[in-house]
């Protein structure tokens, strides 16, 4: 590893995430630690820098997050960042206090080129701040570096043991000069070495795996989401003829996507076995109309198929998962990071006592994994596909699910997703829903009651929040006469113009 690693302790902050992926668009790898690691482990680690997040809490509230004192005097260069640089400050000896008016929001800030974060830049910065305290005495020998109207100290530096705090956040776009201020410090202060690439996590990962491996075998889920895919073609890099990857076809996939799936596996060296449990999957849902239910029965019985298929194919001894950064650090299990310990998630594993887990994509964000995956040769469609709910089609069919129900949604969802796929517009999850009403139609001379189909297209970046995305009326005309001249079963399209919230993105 020839690339420098940063430290990020996690205080609690909504940015963290956005912290380490700005640190590895610079070319650095990032890592985010829990907050109560011991200063033993950071310096295990070597990292170049340690950045300290923000957090909701006061520092001077008697249960605020700290952190190991003695991280102070590990001589790593440490940026703190908003609570973080509070925390430096009462650690290092100053004093935090109560702002007499709280600052939220892009502000003016007067920066000193003089010191080594806002070196080369302009003397004037916007910047976002969001904060209730304040540094109100610095530490001894600390000076202040920005201010702002109502924070005299907006940054301090202590250039003789590198200690580097700004109030605000410099992370996110709206700090206009952010990423060059992250940069003086990685690169000025730190003297970070660059060179960390999607490319270079995958060569060590790979030897890691074959490592590990060895002459054993591995068994993979394959849904083909992205995060399972480019886990497939990575592992079937790394150990070709070792690996066993199950799809379970439950029946409520979209049209063509198991061909797909084999597709674009077509080339690789890997096992790769596509069972239709269709019938099962049917069956249990005969009658079941609560959408709750629904994705109970089917993560249940996805589960048994899985475990059914794993004894069929000689229970390989390891297990591998997609799981991706994110997830880690969500579960809180990124708290096992430095002591590089596996975890088992569910109880797929113990039941079916596999040696060992391998979550190849663990230190990835998903726009890394979908890097990692162009890398590995796998095909757009795969790499930059939507996300797709687990119980698929079953739950964009209100009420019972039926053959023929999931027949005319098929068909409906790929004319739209072939519309709009052909279309300009930008949409960022878009599907069809059957709803359970039937409306009165005519077609030639004759009366049709038939289902009202309802069509669903939203622009998000986040998939917690969304609009309805501005389909073009034309676009929209078209969608509907294909649909119902194409599609027997279905004599009115309706489109779904809500946002979320009130509504989900999903029907059901
Ligand atoms: P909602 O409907 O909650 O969806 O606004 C947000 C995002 O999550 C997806 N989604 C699911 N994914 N299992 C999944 O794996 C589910 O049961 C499920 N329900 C919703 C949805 O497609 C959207 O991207």
């Amino acid at each position: 590893m020839d690339y420098s690693k940063i430290i990020i302790l996690d205080f609690g902050g909504q940015y963290k995430e956005l912290i380490a992926r700005r640190v590895r668009e610079c070319g650095v790898y990032s890592e985010i630690l829990p907050h109560t690691v011991s200063a033993a482990e950071i310096a295990a680690e070597a990292p170049a820098g340690l950045i300290f997040t923000g957090g909701p809490n006061s520092v001077n509230a008697p249960d605020a997050p700290t952190c190991d004192p003695a991280v102070l005097k590990l001589g790593i260069p440490i940026l703190g960042i908003c609570y973080g640089m509070q925390l430096l400050c009462r650690l290092a000896g100053g004093e935090v206090e109560r702002a007499p008016k709280s600052e939220y929001g892009r502000i003016r800030a007067e920066t000193d080129p003089e010191s080594a974060l806002f070196r080369g830049l302009e003397p004037r910065q916007t910047v976002l701040m969001s904060h209730t305290d304040r540094a109100a005495r610095l530490p001894e020998g600390a000076r202040v570096t920005a201010r702002t109207a109502h924070c005299p100290a907006a940054a301090f530096e202590r250039e003789a043991d590198r200690l580097y705090g700004v109030q605000f956040h410099p992370e996110v776009e709206l700090s206009h000069h952010g990423t060059e201020m992250l940069k003086n410090f990685l690169f000025g202060v730190c003297g970070a070495k660059t060179g960390y690439s999607v490319d270079d996590y995958m060569r060590a990962r790979i030897e890691e795996i074959r490592a590990r491996v060895g002459d054993k075998r591995v068994l993979l889920g394959l849904s083909g989401g992205v995060d399972s895919s480019v886990c497939a073609a990575l592992l079937s890099r790394a150990i070709p003829g070792r690996l066993t990857c199950i799809c379970i076809d439950h029946g409520f996939m979209r049209k063509d996507e198991i061909r797909d799936i084999r597709e674009a596996f077509a080339d690789s060296d890997l096992d790769l076995v596509c069972v239709d449990a269709s019938r099962r999957f049917l069956d249990k849902l005969r009658g079941v109309t609560d959408p709750e239910r629904k994705r109970k029965l089917i993560g249940e019985e996805f589960a048994r198929a899985f475990e059914d298929e794993a004894r069929a194919h000689g229970r390989p001894e390891f297990l591998a998962q997609g799981t991706i950064y994110p997830d880690v650090v969500e579960s809180g299990k990124n708290k096992s990071a430095v002591i590089k310990s596996h975890h088992n998630v569910g109880g797929l594993p113990e039941k079916l006592g596999f040696e060992g887990v391998i979550e190849p994509l663990s230190g990835l964000f998903k726009d890394e994994v979908r890097r990692l995956g162009r890398l590995l040769g796998l095909p757009d469609k795969l790499v930059d596909r939507q996300p797709f709910p687990g119980p698929g089609l079953a739950i964009r069919i209100l009420g019972e699910v039926t053959e023929e129900k999931l027949a005319i949604l098929r068909e409906a969802d790929a004319i739209l997703r072939e519309e709009i796929g052909r279309s300009s517009v930008r949409a960022d999850q878009f599907f069809a829903v059957l709803t359970d009403s039937r409306s009165v139609g005519v077609m030639g001379d004759f009366r049709t009651y038939d289902y009202v189909l309802a069509l669903r297209a939203v622009t998000t970046t986040d998939f917690m929040t969304c609009e309805y995305a501005r389909l073009p009326h034309r676009l929209l005309a078209k969608i509907s006469a294909r649909i119902t001249n194409e599609v027997r079963g279905v004599n009115r399209v309706v489109y779904d113009i809500t946002s979320k919230p009130p509504a989900t993105i999903e029907w059901e």
